[in-house]
């Protein structure tokens, strides 16, 4: 289907700014690769990727930005590909949101994966009501329209996510696209999606398939018998969304391995794992060197950047805390992709810290705030954290730290007092600060720490 005049400029417009921009960017990057310490650049020494899901309200936020850039090298759109957002109404189709995310990750030279061209979940109302054979019309035009703006731009797309059922039939699950156009859908937005971007990566994607039962054995099915016919796969991902009732099986990596062995790369897509300390960085750890020994494992997306925006956040399964402070999770990633566990590359000692804040007393025009600041699995000599406190408050005194300043006089960072830099692993020490709120009562917001 041809694309329009305005549209072709418009990605064209995308592409030129992104590409001057990741030239610009690339020699910025190269200088600081040798020092720098990313998970995006360890995954990189590897062959792979390492990114994550984003959305696109939450780039304008500093710390998430500056997260998202320094860690990672390639982003997913967490909601803004999926068909509500693209195709609300019939053939009226809104890219603003993804454009934001896709101009902001080709301009940083990551990869972009598209998620999702056909899936039951987020589909506006409108396309359960069809006919098959409208049914059939609308879904290959959303498959081409998408994949058209997109062109050139994506790695891989997720062309149909979560087709199969839960549980031990192996059956297909219900859905618009399944009920009335039966099993050939699939093999369908397939064949639709190589005509449209032949450069990009096709993928099925899902979840409750990352080790071997009834659910994974009939994709495998699926996909052993499209690689035997022709039907144009490429790639399988793996979503792994893990808590204690869907731990990582113990047959992650042969269960990777099985599908590679048919013909396709994998890809971990969605990946949280939700716990605490030492318990989650090992699982972590586990997964990432899962996909380092399946050769055809080209990368891990985990699902979100902060555990302040997961969709899962009281399980807190991401790779940083809601403060951006690098969890253990973090370092053991790090470390088993051959980093050295600390974020930007720290000073090769393991040191790290977190920061939480808690308010420890108000008044009407003031307030009391307190930092307690946690060694990690290290012991640290020296930390250092950003507060901003939101305008016009004024911080009128601080204590147990020592503040500098920016030159608009709302963020300090706070390095340790002379007398408490040196933690044990584990262990915490505190600083304060007086806050006059001048008619805003809004608390701090912590920037991420650092330790050495
Ligand atoms: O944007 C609206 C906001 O305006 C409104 O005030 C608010 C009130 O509920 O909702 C907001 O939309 C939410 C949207 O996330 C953005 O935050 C939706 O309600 C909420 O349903 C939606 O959840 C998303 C979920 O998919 C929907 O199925 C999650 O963010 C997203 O992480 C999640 O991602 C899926 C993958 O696509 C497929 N695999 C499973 C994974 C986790 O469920």
């Amino acid at each position: 289907m041809a694309t329009s005049n305005r549209s072709r400029a418009r990605v064209a417009l995308r592409t030129g700014v992104a590409s001057i921009l990741a030239a610009v960017t690339v020699a910025a990057l190269s200088q600081t690769a040798a020092a720098a310490d990313s998970l995006g650049s360890a995954a990189a020494a590897k062959g792979r990727y390492f990114g994550a899901a984003v959305a696109a309200n939450h780039l304008g936020e500093t710390a998430y930005a500056s997260t998202l850039d320094r860690e990672f090298n390639q982003v997913t759109p967490e909601n803004e590909m999926k068909w509500d957002a693209t195709e609300s109404t019939r053939g009226s189709f809104t890219f603003s949101n993804a454009d934001q995310i896709v101009g902001h990750a080709l301009g940083k030279g990551m990869k972009v994966r598209g998620h999702t061209l056909v899936w039951h979940s987020q589909l506006p109302s409108w396309v359960s009501g069809l006919s098959a054979t409208d049914l059939r019309s609308a879904m290959n035009n959303h498959i081409t329209q998408v994949m058209e703006h997109y062109k050139g731009d994506i790695y891989a797309w997720d062309v149909v996510n979560e087709a199969f059922q839960d549980g031990g039939s192996g059956a297909r699950r219900s859905s618009p696209f399944q009920d009335k156009l039966g099993n050939g859908f699939i093999e369908e937005a397939f064949r639709t999606a190589r005509s449209v971007d032949p450069a990009a990566k096709l993928c099925y994607n899902d979840y409750n398939t990352d080790g071997v039962n009834a659910k994974s054995n009939a994709v495998y099915a699926m996909v052993k018998d499209f690689k035997a016919r022709g039907v144009p796969i490429d790639c399988v991902g793996f979503q792994s969304h893990f808590n204690s009732a869907s731990p990582v099986p113990s047959d992650y990596q042969a269960n990777l391995q099985r599908f590679a062995d048919l013909g396709v790369d994998v890809q971990i897509t969605e990946l949280d794992i939700e716990g605490s300390g030492t318990a989650q960085a090992t699982n972590y750890g586990n997964v990432v060197k899962a996909c380092l020994a399946v050769s055809r494992c080209t990368g891990i997306t985990v699902w979100g950047v902060t555990d302040k925006y997961s969709w899962r956040s009281s399980g807190t399964p991401l790779l940083f805390d809601s403060n951006y402070a690098a969890k253990p999770a973090y370092s053991a990633a790090l470390t088993a992709l051959g980093g050295s566990g600390t974020p930007g590359g720290g000073d090769g000692s393991g040191a790290t810290c977190s920061v939480s804040y808690t308010t420890s007393e108000a008044w009407n025009d003031g307030y009391n705030g307190k930092v307690t600041v946690t060694a990690g699995s290290s012991p640290i000599t020296a930390w250092s954290t950003g507060v901003t406190v939101p305008a016009p408050q004024k911080v009128v005194t601080t204590w147990n730290g020592s503040p500098s300043w920016d030159s608009g006089g709302t963020v300090m960072t706070v390095k340790n007092a002379a007398y408490n830099g040196s933690l044990a692993p584990g262990a915490s020490t505190s600083f304060g600060f007086t806050v006059q709120k001048n008619g805003n009562g809004a608390a701090p917001v912590l920037g991420a720490c650092t330790a050495s």
